[in-house]
């Protein structure tokens, strides 16, 4: 198996690393080796949040162009289906997932940078989507993604165009969370996903369920799930564990153990 995404263990924080050479241009290889990273980090109860990574150049710079051009319709749909596994894979992980960005996020490698739940980047970044100047369109989540995260005005700006915007507009536009010098983005990623880690894990996903499943249907489905998702959340030691700490020592105490 080609291991063109490494995943090392940091106490609670797992850490998807990209690895493929020059600018981790996203082939066949990289769907298979981010899916098994993916199930892995899913079935293992000790990791709590995950940091997403690509190295000091580039997250990713979208999906391998050379392995792409001149497929046909038909060859194109099958390679789509591995990588969008891949990706919502990463999107339905219960935990909190952070992108570290530094260089470039572009085309699929944003659209995988979409599917965490928070991104930092640094102040070198490019992130955006260029596919319509290939002549196609993003085709790995992103006119979903985006338009949600953004709203189809500045999205469809953004998809039409191609334009690649840098870390101020990103923030400005709620893509990312904070703008960072360069070599502070990855370790700042893994103290917020460390604090995140010592959270009320079983909270955590019921909070990020609730928001991303409430988002794809109306909002009275979207109450229910948080009703259902509250509820649930009683028969856990953190909820007990959080309140009774409330009660004896007042907020923010509560030491939480993820159950
Ligand atoms: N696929 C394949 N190869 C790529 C690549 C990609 N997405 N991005 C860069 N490369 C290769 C270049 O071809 C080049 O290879 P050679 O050395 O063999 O010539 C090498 O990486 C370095 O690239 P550049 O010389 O272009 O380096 P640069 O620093 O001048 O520019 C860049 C870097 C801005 C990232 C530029 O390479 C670029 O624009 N890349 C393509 C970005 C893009 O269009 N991404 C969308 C891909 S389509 C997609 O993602 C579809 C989808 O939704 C699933």
């Amino acid at each position: 198996m080609a291991e063109l995404v490494r995943f090392e263990i940091n106490g609670a924080v797992g850490d998807i690393l990209l690895d493929r050479s020059w600018v981790n241009a996203i082939n066949r290889d990289i769907h298979r080796d981010l899916l098994a990273v993916a199930e892995q980090v899913a079935g293992d109860p000790d990791i709590r949040a995950v940091v997403l990574y690509g190295g000091e150049r580039a997250f990713a710079a979208g999906a391998d162009i050379k392995e792409m051009v001149g497929l046909t319709p038909h060859e194109i749909t099958s390679l789509g289906r591995t990588l969008n596994a891949a990706v919502t894979a990463v999107a339905r992980l219960t935990h909190p997932v952070i992108a570290a960005i530094t260089g470039y996020a572009l085309g699929g490698g944003f659209e995988l940078a979409l599917a965490a739940d928070f991104r930092l980047v640094a102040d070198n970044a490019k992130v955006g989507l260029p596919e319509i100047s290939l002549g196609v369109i993003p085709g790995a989540g992103g006119t979903q993604r985006l338009a949600r995260l953004i709203g189809p005005t500045k999205a469809k700006e953004l998809i039409f165009t191609g334009r690649p915007i840098g870390a101020d507009e990103a923030v400005a536009l709620g893509i990312a969370s904070r703008a960072l010098p360069a070599d502070q983005v990855f370790t700042e990623a893994l103290a917020m996903a460390s604090r995140l880690a010592a959270g009320p894990t079983a909270a955590l996903a019921a909070a990020k369920r609730a928001i991303d499943d409430g988002l794809d249907g109306p909002l009275s489905a979207g109450l229910e799930i948080e009703a259902e998702k509250f509820a649930e959340l009683f028969g856990t030691e953190d909820a007990r564990t959080g309140m009774t700490s409330f009660i004896e020592q007042g907020p923010g105490k509560a030491t939480f153990v993820g159950r």
